[in-house]
């Protein structure tokens, strides 16, 4: 990634990693991903906004050296996370004048895993403005976006909004600024759906003070910045507020008892012009359905009773849902078991972060769906219908 210049003064000096295949050991990366970084030259001051991921931090400290860059004042960390902060301890030994500009609750997580001097820090609040001359960075405090730590910098004079994670998107192709297509859609929503979603309902009133200061460019420390700001805001507004017609039918199934009754429930809810996303949870597109969380309205999951609860493979995406936290509108259970089941329990058990979600009637049979299993599966995809015609 070369430097490029963002306007008059700001590069961006960060990294792509194209062979990064996976991000938090969980979400697939299909181009790899990128860590944002933004060098800006004040008439008096410079600073840089966030680092970059560790492994890449020759590259940065080649790109600042190519910019000429003998003293750097500030480093702004907008978030501690590490693939934003991990260069830290490098780039304040090479700059040993440079002051980490932060937020404290900054200060307290990235000094429990970086080795910075406390008197690196300073620290900033809500409003605080720094002046770097001609050119002035004032910080918003944003928590939960999606950590406790994370602050935005907008520098008025150029109307930029520097966002951290929010509006970030785990992609390599693309030069700097957003191309004016939906190729950014799908890799911008998978990112939102692990980082942002957990926290929707915390950040969704960040959207208005966003649209107030009409940024003329919103930098995200992943993914492409937007020149066009209302398409990413606007996604964001859609993701968090609608629904789709579209349920998630997440199933296993041991000897085809369970698959048979999937089968049919699928059958009968499409039948109602709903859409059935379908994942098999043995080889599990954890990416797909994370995307898909964003907007389905539903879940029901598909699992027979293995020793009195649910088969294990389905527990890992239980932990995903509970995890994600994803604002559905009911969730349900189907499945065969042998002799007895605790399976209804045991699975609500497994996503307490979605205790308010409302729970259809449980189908569960004895052995293979016969006339009465059906005629109940028959009833849940009634309810199902019912839910996406509210
Ligand atoms: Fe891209 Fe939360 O770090």
């Amino acid at each position: 990634m070369s430097i490029q210049q963002m306007v008059p003064g700001i590069y961006s000096v960060g990294s792509k990693d194209k062979h990064r295949l996976l991000f938090d050991q969980l979400m697939n990366l299909s181009e790899g991903t990128s860590y944002n970084a933004f060098l800006i030259k004040g008439s008096e001051k410079t600073a840089l906004i966030d680092t970059v991921y560790p492994p890449c931090h020759a590259e940065l400290v080649s790109k600042l050296k190519e910019l000429g860059i003998e003293k750097l004042d500030y480093i702004v960390a907008n978030h501690g996370e590490q693939d934003h902060t991990g260069a830290l301890p490098e780039l304040l030994m090479l700059f040993p004048q440079a002051k980490v500009v932060t937020n404290q609750k900054c200060v307290d997580i990235t000094s429990e895993f970086l080795p910075i001097d406390k008197s690196r820090y300073q620290i900033v609040g809500e409003g605080d403005v720094l002046s770097l001359g001609d050119k002035t960075l004032q910080f918003m405090m944003m928590p939960w976006v999606h950590w406790p730590d994370t602050m935005f910098a907008w520098m008025k004079e150029e109307r930029i909004l520097f966002t951290t994670d929010f509006f970030g998107a785990h992609m390599t192709n693309y030069d700097l600024f957003w191309d004016g297509t939906d190729s950014v859609v799908p890799l911008a929503k998978a990112y939102y759906s692990e980082i942002m979603m957990p926290y929707a309902r915390v950040w969704q009133k960040y959207l208005d003070k966003v649209e107030a200061l009409n940024p003329a460019i919103i930098a995200p420390s992943h993914g492409p910045v937007y020149k066009e700001p209302k398409f990413i805001i606007d996604l964001y507004r859609k993701w968090v507020s609608q629904k789709e017609n579209k349920m998630i039918l997440l199933s296993v199934s041991m000897y085809g008892s369970t698959d048979a009754m999937a089968d049919y429930l699928q059958k009968q809810v499409e039948s109602k012009g709903i859409q059935v996303k379908r994942y098999d949870a043995v080889h599990l597109d954890v990416t797909g359905l994370a995307n898909d969380l964003v907007d389905a309205k539903g879940i029901i999951v598909a699992s027979p009773t293995v020793l009195t609860g649910p088969h294990p493979m389905v527990m890992e995406p239980l932990c995903l849902l509970n995890v994600l936290r994803p604002s559905v509108q009911y969730v349900g259970l189907i499945g065969s078991y042998s002799w007895g089941t605790q399976i209804a329990a045991q699975v609500m058990n497994l996503i307490p972060n979605l205790k308010n979600v409302p729970v259809l009637d449980p189908v569960l049979i004895k052995g293979y769906p016969k006339d009465t299993g059906f005629e109940a599966l028959n009833r849940l995809a009634e309810q199902v219908a019912q839910k996406h015609q509210g």
